[in-house]
Formats: structure tokens, C-alpha cells, sequence
């Protein structure tokens, strides 16, 4: 995807906005993303995975970008949804998601979430347990197909945080249950089991364990669907070398043929892979001190990237009103929160730093605003899709309003400030 570009004035661009006209216009932190990136990574996937395998679906994964926008892009282009608990749900819904492609997952639904995707007519819930099936057989009306989510086994080399597969992980049954499960559902008046699902992990940099995924499905025996979750990684430095969508889908698709019914259907699960390229979030340096180290400390963090301090990833900043010039600087690119472990990129470089200069983050399209929070009393940033020199809040910023309101002000005096 054609993400970023270089502006008349060596200034970074994105979706052919400049960055820093849009932070003019919409203040700092933000989250800015290429709207055709999206929608081509969405084309990429989709057409490449139909090619190689026609009988087949590519699932957004809307936890990774959670926005209506990115919902109403991915039903545009085409594309199912998966949705983890009823917001996802209600958001997929709100967005204009045909309920027929959503495909719903949690490992601990809720009797409510289970009554809105039966009644609203989800086309397939994941079953991660028997309480699932408790719920199922309670509420269905008609008949609901599903998949059953099994325990791979396989343990991809990624953060521990992130990789699902493993033997002890909390997602899905143990095997030999998912087929007694499976066995004992053949007769049920209403849960109609499609197939079986799976999910291995996430930033995952080699396509070999999404193979090793798709011939554990293919040993459970012969299904309608398959479905292998998502996981594949992207480069975040330049020391990622992730597969590129192309080999990852001959990788998988070459597995299924030995794996799995020629006419069965394919699924997979993208998120990072999908959105995370055609986003970046921008900061304004706060100031640069130089103490023990040298660090340039912006508006944001942990607050806007919680993923730093769950996974470790560290990003790759820029500049973004001189991306030209070359980087003479190394500094530790902080943000504002309490914490050591907010920490945006370790050993950055950087183009002289100073107070007031606009910092981008490629690559921080997924996973970002997923976990947008208040720490230290920050607003949530808004999401700002561009496209064709035109850009748009799909999420405004939140309000300090909005910030204090849900608190009780009972017994507090009513203004005891003006400012
Ligand atoms: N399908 C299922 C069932 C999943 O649980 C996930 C992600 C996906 C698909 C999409 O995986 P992706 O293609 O995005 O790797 N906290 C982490 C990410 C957690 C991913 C959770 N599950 C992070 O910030 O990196």
C-alpha cells in the first residue's frame, strides 16, 4: 500500500494528506491511516486467497482496528468480520455488517451476547467451551452453525503474550474433547457444527506453523469449514523480515491442498496484516533532556500504544516534517506516562529533535487504538482516515467533558474551579 509518501516540502504524508497539516487541523496525538491502503490490503488478500482457493472468506479481524470506518471498509471490500463480544458486535452491526458474515468469538460469552448474535442471525459463532453449548442449546430458535475452536499445539515463535497455540493456552478445547464435542452435537436439533477453528498467534514472521496449523484442522476429518485464525506478522524495524500476504497465502493454500476436501471452504482471520501498514500515529515532542540518556518525550505513549508494554513491539518513528534528512540523532522516544516501559522505539533515529516537532510511527495501524486508554488522564485520540488529499474524523478526540463524566459529583462542590 502506497501508506506514506513524501510532501513538496520533504514533509510526510499519508492517504496524500500532510501530516502535519493534519495535526493543524486535528491537534496531536493521532491516529492517521491510509484509507486506500486499507481497502487495497483488503483487495490483496481477498483476491489472492480466492485465486488460490475459491471456496474461501477473509475475516477482518476488528479487533485490531475497531472503528466503525474500518467496519463499513471491510463489508465494502467484500470482507467477513470477526467480532470478539457483543461491542465488536454491536459496532460490526452499527457499521452495516451483513450479520451473515460476522463470525463471533470469546472465550467467555455472555448469555446476552449469545441472545444478540441468534436474534440479529450471526452466520457462525465459534464454540471456545461446553457453556457455549449450554447457552446455544438454551436459546437457539433455529438452527446455528458453528465451529468448534480447537487447541493446536503449536507453539509459533512469537511473544508469549500473543501466541494462543500452545497446550495450556486458554482458547478452544484440548482435541480429543473437540471431537467428542463434535461427535455428540451430530444430532442436535440445533447446532449445526460447520467445522473447526483455530488461531495460533500473532506477529508471526514465518509462514511454516500457519501451515502446520492448517494440517492439524485437516487431521480432525472432513468439514465444510476451516478456519486458521490469523497471526501474520509485519515489519515494525528493520530488523522484522515478515512473510509478505503472497507467501503466506501460497503457504497456506498449498497445505490445505494436502490437508484438507478440495471443496471446502478456507477462512482466515487477518487483523495486524490487514490495517496495521496503512496507519500511523503522530505526536508532537514535548521536549528533549538530555540526562543519563537522551530522550525526546512526546504527548502520547502508553496511553495511545498500549501494545508496547504488552508485547514488547517497538515501532519505527520519523520526522514528519523533514522524513528526508538523515536521522543524526539517537534518543530514547518516550511518551508522557508513569512508567518506565513506555518506551515508543528503543535507540531511535531521529532528524535533530527539538521541542514542538511532529514524530510519526509507521506501521501502528493494528492493536493501537484497540487499547486506547486514560492513563495519566489522557484523551483518547481521534482516528483520522485520509484518502486522495481529503481526510476525515472516522473517531473524534474525546473531551475532557467526556473524561470526568461518568464520575459521581455527589457531595462535591458544584464548580470549585474556573479555568
Ligand atoms: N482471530 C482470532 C481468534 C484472534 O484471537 C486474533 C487476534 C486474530 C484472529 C487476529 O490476529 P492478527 O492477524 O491480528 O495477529 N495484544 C496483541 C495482539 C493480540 C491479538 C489477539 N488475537 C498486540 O498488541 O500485538
Amino acid at each position: 500500500p502506497r501508506t506514506s509518501g513524501i510532501g513538496p516540502d520533504g514533509e510526510l504524508t499519508i492517504g496524500e494528506c500532510s501530516i502535519p497539516e493534519l495535526v493543524q487541523r486535528f491537534g496531536t496525538p493521532l491516529y492517521a491511516f491510509d484509507e486506500r491502503g486499507l481497502r487495497e490490503t483488503m483487495r490483496e488478500y481477498r483476491e489472492g486467497l480466492s485465486a488460490r482457493w475459491p471456496n474461501s472468506r477473509v475475516c477482518f479481524a476488528s479487533k485490531s482496528l475497531p472503528c466503525l470506518a474500518a467496519y463499513a471498509l471491510a463489508q465494502e471490500e467484500g470482507l467477513s468480520v470477526d467480532v470478539a463480544g457483543e461491542g465488536e458486535l454491536r459496532l460490526a452491526l452499527a457499521a452495516g455488517v451483513d450479520p451473515e458474515r460476522l463470525v463471533l468469538h470469546g472465550n467467555a460469552k455472555s448469555r446476552q451476547e449469545i441472545d444478540l448474535a441468534l436474534r440479529v442471525g450471526v452466520g457462525l459463532i465459534v464454540v471456545d467451551n461446553l457453556h457455549d453449548i449450554a447457552l446455544l442449546s438454551e436459546l437457539a430458535t433455529g438452527t446455528q452453525d458453528v465451529l468448534i475452536r480447537v487447541i493446536p499445539e503449536i507453539d509459533a515463535q512469537t511473544n508469549p503474550a500473543i501466541a494462543t497455540g500452545g497446550r495450556t493456552s486458554k482458547f478452544g478445547l484440548p482435541i480429543d474433547q473437540a471431537m467428542a464435542l463434535i461427535d455428540q452435537l451430530q444430532d442436535h436439533p440445533a447446532i449445526r457444527v460447520r467445522g473447526v477453528h483455530l488461531h495460533i498467534g500473532s506477529q508471526i514472521l514465518e509462514t511454516e506453523p500457519f501451515a502446520a496449523a492448517v494440517r492439524v484442522l485437516g487431521e480432525l476429518g472432513e468439514f465444510e469449514t476451516y478456519n486458521i485464525g490469523g497471526g501474520l506478522g509485519v515489519n515494525y524495524s528493520e530488523d522484522d523480515a515478515a512473510p509478505t500476504i503472497d507467501a503466506y497465502l501460497d503457504a497456506v493454500t498449498e497445505a490445505a491442498r494436502q490437508a484438507i476436501p478440495a471443496a471446502a471452504e478456507l477462512i482466515i482471520e487477518p487483523g495486524r496484516s490487514l490495517v496495521a501498514r496503512s496507519g500511523v500515529t503522530v505526536y508532537r515532542v514535548r521536549n528533549v533532556k538530555q540526562s543519563n540518556d537522551l530522550f525526546v518525550a512526546v504527548d502520547g505513549g502508553m496511553s495511545d500504544q498500549l501494545n508496547i508494554a504488552l508485547t514488547d513491539d517497538r515501532f519505527t518513528a520519523v520526522m514528519a516534517e523533514r522524513v528526508e534528512l538523515r536521522p543524526d540523532t539517537t534518543a530514547q522516544l518516550v511518551g508522557r506516562q508513569c512508567e518506565s516501559g513506555d518506551l515508543l522505539v528503543d535507540r531511535a533515529r531521529l532528524h535533530a529533535p527539538r521541542a514542538g516537532d511532529i514524530v510519526a510511527l509507521g506501521a501502528t495501524g493494528a492493536y493501537g487504538f484497540t487499547f486506547v486508554n486514560n492513563y495519566n488522564g489522557a484523551l483518547h485520540p481521534p482516528v483520522i482516515f485520509c484518502a486522495d488529499g481529503e481526510s476525515r474524523e472516522a473517531v473524534r478526540r474525546q473531551t475532557y467533558e467526556e473524561f470526568i463524566a461518568p464520575h459521581d459529583r455527589t457531595g462535591l462542590p458544584a464548580h470549585p474551579h474556573t479555568f
